[in-house]
């Protein structure tokens, strides 16, 4: 069972290398963070989270699962959308963050083969949130320095109780 890490490890900070081969191995860890990240009632979960960096990510909105490999933005709506957000890896606090409200992403699925995805509101957000994460960046880095710190805060008194 995978275990997801948090807030404070470095590994969340880094950026990740891309999958080389997309193998056996490669699909089983995929199931593995499909599983764990359902298990922790999220939307969305990244290999650094996992403690791997490497650039693989899983989604899954409205019961559709999927699995990005080596993922790029093609390209980002102008209009935003601002939309609660929140992360397994700094668990139980959320707060409303603008992103491009759709995005158009290129990737591999798991059986190797290349695949273009245009998702808007929820699932566009998680795109980009994981995306984030396989460049070491957090959501609360996004935040406004007044919020990030509110959030942060929230986050250590949550630890306490
Ligand atoms: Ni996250």
């Amino acid at each position: 069972m995978l275990e997801i890490v948090t807030l404070g490890r470095e590994v969340l900070t880094q950026t990740a290398e891309p999958v080389q081969d997309i193998d056996d191995r490669i699909r089983s860890l995929a199931q593995e963070m499909l599983q764990a990240m359902r298990i922790g009632k999220g939307i969305g979960l990244a290999a650094p989270q996992v403690d791997l960096g490497l650039r693989l990510f899983v989604t899954e909105v409205d019961e559709r699962p999927r699995i990005f490999i080596n993922p790029e933005i093609v390209l980002t709506s102008q209009e935003l959308a601002d939309l609660e957000e929140g992360c397994l890896s700094i668990p139980g606090v959320y707060a409303k963050l603008k992103r491009p409200a759709a995005v158009r992403i290129q990737a591999w699925n798991e059986r190797g083969r290349p695949f273009n995805l245009d998702a808007e509101g929820l699932e566009a957000r998680v795109i980009l949130h994981e995306l984030d994460h396989l460049n070491g960046v957090l959501f609360v880095d996004r935040l406004s320095e007044p919020a990030r710190k509110r959030v942060l805060a929230q986050y250590e008194r949550r630890l306490r109780m």
